[in-house]
């Protein structure tokens, strides 16, 4: 486990200071006390949030502890918290590590930016709870490797927040093109449009009195602190996230690995520009994923065929018999020139999710992975790192699959895990 916080006057600003947010009374529930799962969120900016809302809105959940390096986070997250469920206990952290010391909670959720995702969920795993995490699974692919092997080693459960994956149209999709009506499928486009800003040439500034940007930069390079690069658009900078393409990857890539398991990646080659700024994650990025039967293409435009436009985000899957286009909620099935958006005949072959974080609960108690679980999400996740490292390098890279490490390309390799700022390695 973690070596003890060194940090004493973080100590004496978060733990100590927050001790004043407890929230204490006590209320009857419809649910009896030992069957609740008990719950505690980390990291509590936008996303944060709707775990709250969405979590405290399942009967079986009781959430005990909130943690945010932000104060005014962490004050607000309290305060809704209570809002949501009203007189119950919930306790506010500055460090994580107090969190997982508790023995009496079950599992967290953690929707800090990406850099902190693996050594929290790890740690986690480490400490006996199961993990909600949010996406993308992790900073680069060493870390998805070393979160899938803690989560074994541990008997631990893990879902990734790809809510979409829970949907109808996710479902019904994947039993389409699973169908083989569609014919075997050898290409599939996808699409994120909307460029990642530059935010402009910012000065540093001293960071507020309530933030810990320290420990808010974790394992990424010590650099003074700008506003831009922390809450909300960290996802413009390499150093903590991968901008657009990565926000977006895997909510969408999800149903091409859902539908197709696609294996053998062979080759990886993207194009793209930087924006003009102090943000250095693509403003847009194309890349071409050569798998062994199939050809997956990425592109921040829509690609130039019916339907593809209107939707912002999407995937087209060209079969030797047809086509299917989807975003998160509608989809066409274009066969022999006729357009459908379902086809009867088809019957129902998967379960239907009772809801993501529901799936998670249910997960919890039967000891079974849920849906967007972790071998899977990290397969799914992996590619997307590997287009962001031809990015950076401006080259086509070939790679084994099998090693899961690139064909005579070190420069490439060094970039599948990132060597961080030591003082914030904790695992
Ligand atoms: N599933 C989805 O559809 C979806 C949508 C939006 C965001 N997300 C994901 O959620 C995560 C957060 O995104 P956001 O937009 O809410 O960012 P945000 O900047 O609004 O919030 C992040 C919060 O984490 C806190 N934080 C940072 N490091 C921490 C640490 N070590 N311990 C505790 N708190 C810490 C920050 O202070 C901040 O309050 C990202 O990984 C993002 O990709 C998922």
């Amino acid at each position: 486990m973690a070596e003890p916080l060194k940090r004493r006057d973080f100590i004496k600003k978060t733990s100590l200071g927050l001790a004043g947010f407890t929230l204490l009374t006590a209320m009857p529930s419809k649910v009896v006390a030992s069957d609740r799962i008990r719950i505690a969120h980390i990291g509590i900016g936008g996303m944060g949030r709707n775990h709250i809302q969405w979590f405290s809105d399942l009967p079986e959940v009781e959430i005990v502890a909130l943690c945010d390096l932000d104060e005014d986070h962490l004050a607000s997250g309290l305060k809704l918290t209570q809002k949501m469920q009203p007189g119950r206990k919930v306790t506010g952290y500055g460090d994580f590590r107090r969190i997982l010391e508790r023995k009496d909670i079950d599992a967290i959720t953690c929707a800090t930016p990406d850099h902190w995702h693996a050594q929290i969920a790890i740690m986690a795993f480490q400490s006996g709870k199961d993990v909600y995490g949010e996406k993308p699974l992790s900073y680069d692919v060493h870390e998805g490797k070393q979160m899938l092997k803690n989560l074994t080693d541990h008997n631990r459960i893990f879902q990734l927040g790809t809510q979409i994956h829970a949907g109808e149209n996710y479902h019904r999709s994947v039993e389409i093109i699973r169908s083989g009506i569609l014919g075997r499928i050898h290409t599939v486009r996808l699409w994120k449009n909307g460029l990642s800003p530059g935010l402009g040439f910012p000065e540093p500034v001293t960071p507020p009195e309530t933030l810990n940007w320290d420990m808010w930069l974790g394992t990424a390079p010590e650099v003074p602190y700008v506003p831009e690069r922390c809450h909300r658009t960290y996802r413009y900078f390499l150093d903590y996230s991968g901008g657009v393409y990565a926000d977006f990857w895997c909510h969408i890539a999800d149903i091409v690995f859902w539908s197709l398991q696609p294996e053998g990646l062979k080759r990886i080659t993207s194009r793209g520009e930087s924006p003009q700024g102090i943000a250095d994650a693509p403003e847009w990025i194309d890349v071409d994923f050569e798998f062994n039967d199939l050809n997956i293409y990425w592109t921040t435009q829509p690609p130039d065929i019916p339907g593809a436009a209107q939707r912002s985000i999407g995937a087209y899957f060209e079969g030797e018999n047809g086509t299917l286009i989807c975003d998160y909620e509608s989809r066409e099935i274009n066969i022999n020139n006729r357009i459908v958006h379902d086809i009867p005949e088809i019957d129902q072959m998967l379960e239907r999710s009772p809801g993501h974080q529901q799936n998670f609960l249910e997960s919890i108690k039967s000891r079974s992975q849920p849906e967007s679980n972790l071998a899977y999400v990290r397969k799914m996740t992996l590619p997307m790192h590997l287009g962001l490292i031809s990015w950076r390098l401006n080259r086509s890279l070939n790679w084994d699959d099998e090693k899961e490490s690139f064909i005579g390309d070190e420069e490439a390799n060094r970039l599948l895990a990132r060597k961080g700022r030591k003082k914030w390695i904790l695992i």
